[in-house]
């Protein structure tokens, strides 16, 4: 899996420490591996890992079956079940920017449904400087703004990189929005 880290993503540890928060509910969406959901557990917070993928989901319930404040759920975010302002965050490490651009919008309403008012999305996609032609689909700074200005307040968008096991690791954006 080229999107395999076992440590939590650089820019969201960065960004929690300098935020000073360690409580809360937070979806890892688009668990897959579930490193993410577990080490933000680990952190304090209250986690729900969801995937699209049955098999992802019953391997992370079985692997993290011991694991503290995490559990796992099938969820396809696109139909999604889970509550309407269930989360204060949402982590998003690589689900949008697999996703069809016909479903983007469905999905950004989605998101906002499920964020507490004042939530925050951290978002990780890859970056449209990216020179690697396979891949998810790859978005400039100006894309995410007019996706998501509508119901987010851009907080920040940081240029950096995608750990995992590629080399050199792809470019991709850090997103930081608060839903309106
Ligand atoms: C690139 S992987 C990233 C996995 C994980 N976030 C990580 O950082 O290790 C993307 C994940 O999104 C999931 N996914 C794709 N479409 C989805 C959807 N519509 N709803 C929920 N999960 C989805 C895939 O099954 C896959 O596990």
């Amino acid at each position: 899996m080229p999107w395999y880290n076992e440590n939590l993503d650089y820019d969201l540890e960065e960004e929690l420490n300098r935020r000073e928060i360690s409580s809360g509910k937070f979806l890892d969406l688009g668990t897959g591996p579930a490193t993410q959901a577990v080490l933000l557990a680990k952190r304090g917070f209250k986690v729900i890992g969801s995937d699209l993928s049955e098999s992802a989901v019953n391997r992370a319930g079985n692997v993290y079956a011991n694991q503290k404040n995490v559990d796992f759920i099938v969820d396809d975010i696109l139909n999604s079940k889970l509550k309407e302002g269930e989360f204060d965050y949402i982590f998003d490490r690589g689900c949008f920017h697999v996703l069809l651009p016909t479903d983007r919008q469905r999905y950004i309403i989605k998101i906002k449904q499920i964020l507490k008012e004042n939530g925050t999305l951290f978002l990780k996609c890859f970056n449209n400087k990216e020179p690697r032609q396979e891949g998810p689909y790859k978005f400039s700074q100006k894309e995410i703004r007019d996706l998501f200005s509508k119901y987010f307040r851009i907080d920040s968008i940081k240029e950096t990189v995608y750990q995992g096991t590629l080399d050199p690791f792809p470019k991709a954006l850090f997103v930081v929005m608060t839903r309106l």
